[in-house]
């Protein structure tokens, strides 16, 4: 009994080991994570969307670089001064950078149901 408890306790622990960090912190209203320069953004980037579009987006700096020459060519945003869109390229690709593929790796072969389609 007690060898299963401490048994327990150690899967526990392994676990918790394992937990991802706490999240980041982030704004209330905005969503946006509360570091560098996000006020810059929040001052330029929510004025005719949610910052939503921008927190479940991802991406290097070249593609976030793309997105705003998307949105200066094609949705009437205004060209930004030249030092305050490098802090914004810069904050956004630190922190809503590409992302690691969000599904879990395949299941080994000898872990899966016999595929009764196979030649045996
Ligand atoms: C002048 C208005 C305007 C401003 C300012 C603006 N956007 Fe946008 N943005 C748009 C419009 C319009 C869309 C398209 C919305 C939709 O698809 O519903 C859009 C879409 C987006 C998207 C989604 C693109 C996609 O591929 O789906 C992202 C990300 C984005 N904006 C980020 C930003 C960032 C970052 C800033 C600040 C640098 C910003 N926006 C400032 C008008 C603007």
């Amino acid at each position: 009994m007690q060898l299963l408890r401490l048994a327990g306790l150690v899967l526990a622990l392994a676990l918790l080991a394992q937990a991802p960090r706490a999240a980041e912190e982030t704004d209330r209203v905005t969503g946006l994570t509360l570091e560098g320069d996000w006020q810059l953004v929040q001052a330029n980037c929510t004025e005719c969307h949610s910052a939503l579009l921008i927190t479940q987006n991802s991406g290097d700096r070249n593609v976030w670089q793309s997105r705003i020459v998307w949105m200066e060519e094609t949705q009437g945003m205004d060209e930004l001064d030249a030092e305050v869109e490098e802090r914004i390229l810069d904050y956004l690709a630190e922190h809503y950078g590409p992302r690691q593929a969000a599904r879990r790796a395949p299941l080994a072969a000898h872990l899966l149901p016999q595929n009764p389609y196979s030649d045996p």
